[in-house]
């Protein structure tokens, strides 16, 4: 398994790179390019595992699927009718957006699948996904939660719907808001037979609501409600030609690397600014850090820009409520910024972090206390004491698996005094491949070793 060393930063970040794509956006841009009709081609394709794994299980229902391994990749959609059953289990692997969202589709599907997942996504609750899928016809069986009785979890069995038979209408109150869930209930809206409305207590991010427009489905959005009528043609998304953004939930780590070490300017390139996902920008002006976004274009609906952090010093800000919905996956790395701030920082509302790739909010605490920073958890959020002055402490740490954990980890040794290790940092790849090489091109000291 791999490991990554990093040293204490000693000397300031700096530079200008590129990001992966986004990654939610290159689940949906695979997802509409197999259910259009004709040729599609994506391009800036990261290759992180997660969506590799949309891609794949796309290929195993017959949609060709032709890869450059140069970030282009070309996919022959086949509409909305004619996907065919997968030989084999689908393996969502770690993504928790491949089995959520693929739920939706293959609900409405006249064949029989079954979809797999790694340990830590064969703990994660899929009946938030089945039990309103269910309520629209569709017939889904999970194993037992291990922990939870009400729960169901991966392997997930889908289908098949009786020959002639299709989902009904549905209108659903999402509990907790969620893209997943609320993607999942729109795409299998499109095979319906009657509208989807869904409302969500707080707007999630809304990509497929933004693609879904841009590719010609009428959708219609208002505050936290969205609405689909389904199209009467199986042709109606029709072929594009995309270059994915980049991540700005990749971006994030780079960005307040460059807040928390001294003297350092980093832009990213290219980055995706969709207002439902900037919220870590939000985050690190609330906290006095120094940023700007400079837009600069938009691509199937989605903004995007370069955005440039300066090191600030950086006083504590509270995170809760619409803020911590629009940060969820940049919780943990805004930790460093918690942990490097004068004052002490609530983060409130995100209990939704303790079903993520790893029981975000227990991991990050144990993180900040290796580091050598005070931190105490609740059941839906954690309090951080910033140690503004003087270097952390260096760690030797495991990832438990879940790559956000791992880049933070990475993160805050660049300001820990000695060596830090990071263990089990191969899940880096799920998001970021090129994680470690382009910390290395803004000047830090990281490596990884074997
Ligand atoms: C995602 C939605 C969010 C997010 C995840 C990606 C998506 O999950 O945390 O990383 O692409 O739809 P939830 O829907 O569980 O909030």
């Amino acid at each position: 398994m791999t490991r990554i060393v990093v040293r204490p930063a000693n000397k300031p970040l700096s530079g200008s790179v590129p990001v992966p794509s986004d990654k939610s956006i290159g689940h949906r841009a695979f997802i509409f390019a197999s259910l259009a009709r004709g040729k599609s081609r994506i391009r800036s394709f990261s290759y992180g595992e997660d969506n590799v794994a949309t891609m794949k299980a796309f290929a195993a229902m017959g949609v060709g699927v032709e890869d450059d391994a140069q970030g282009t990749v070309t996919v022959l959609g086949r509409g909305l009718s004619e996907l065919s059953a997968p030989a084999d289990p689908i393996d969502c692997g770690n993504s928790g957006t491949t089995m959520r969202l693929l739920a939706g589709v293959l609900a409405a599907q006249p064949f029989r699948s079954r979809m797999i997942g790694d340990a830590s996504l064969s703990r994660r609750p899929m009946g938030r996904v089945a039990r309103p899928l269910r309520a629209r016809g569709a017939c889904i069986e999970g194993a037992a939660h291990p922990t939870r009785k009400d729960e169901i979890t991966a392997p997930l069995d889908i289908g098949p719907l009786a020959p002639g038979v299709r989902l009904t209408g549905l209108e659903y109150r999402i509990p907790v808001a969620s893209a997943q869930v609320k993607s999942a209930l729109l795409l299998s809206g499109l095979f319906a037979s009657g509208p989807t409305i869904v409302f969500e207590p707080l707007l999630s991010r809304d990509h497929t609501e933004r693609m879904l427009s841009a590719l010609g489905v009428p959708i219609r959005a208002a505050g936290t409600m969205v609405s689909l009528e389904p199209p009467d043609d199986p042709g109606i998304i029709r072929e594009f030609d995309v270059e994915l953004p980049g991540d700005l939930s990749a971006s994030a780590f780079l960005l307040c690397a460059a807040e928390i070490v001294e003297g350092s300017v980093v832009t990213t390139r290219r980055t995706g600014l969709n207002p439902t996902r900037t919220g870590i920008i939000d985050v690190i002006r609330a906290f006095g850090g120094t940023i700007a976004a400079e837009p600069q274009g938009d691509v199937l609906g989605e903004p995007f820009g370069a955005v440039t952090a300066r090191a600030s010093s950086l006083v504590a800000s509270p995170v809760g409520g619409e803020l911590a919905t629009r940060a969820i996956d940049e919780i943990p790395i805004a930790c460093s910024l918690a942990a490097r701030a004068r004052g002490t920082t609530v983060f409130s509302d995100v209990g939704e972090l303790r079903v993520k790739e790893s029981d975000r909010i227990a991991r990050v605490v144990a993180l900040l206390r290796d580091f050598g920073v005070s931190a105490e958890e609740s059941e839906e959020g954690f309090v951080v004491e910033g140690r503004p002055d003087g270097r952390l402490r260096a760690a030797r740490v495991t990832s438990h698996g879940d790559h956000r954990i791992a880049m933070t980890a990475c993160v805050l040794g660049l300001v820990a005094e000695g060596e830090t290790v990071v263990e089990d940092a191969d899940c880096i790849a799920t998001s970021f491949p090129r994680f470690v090489g382009t910390l290395r091109a803004l000047g830090a000291d990281i490596e990884v070793s074997a």
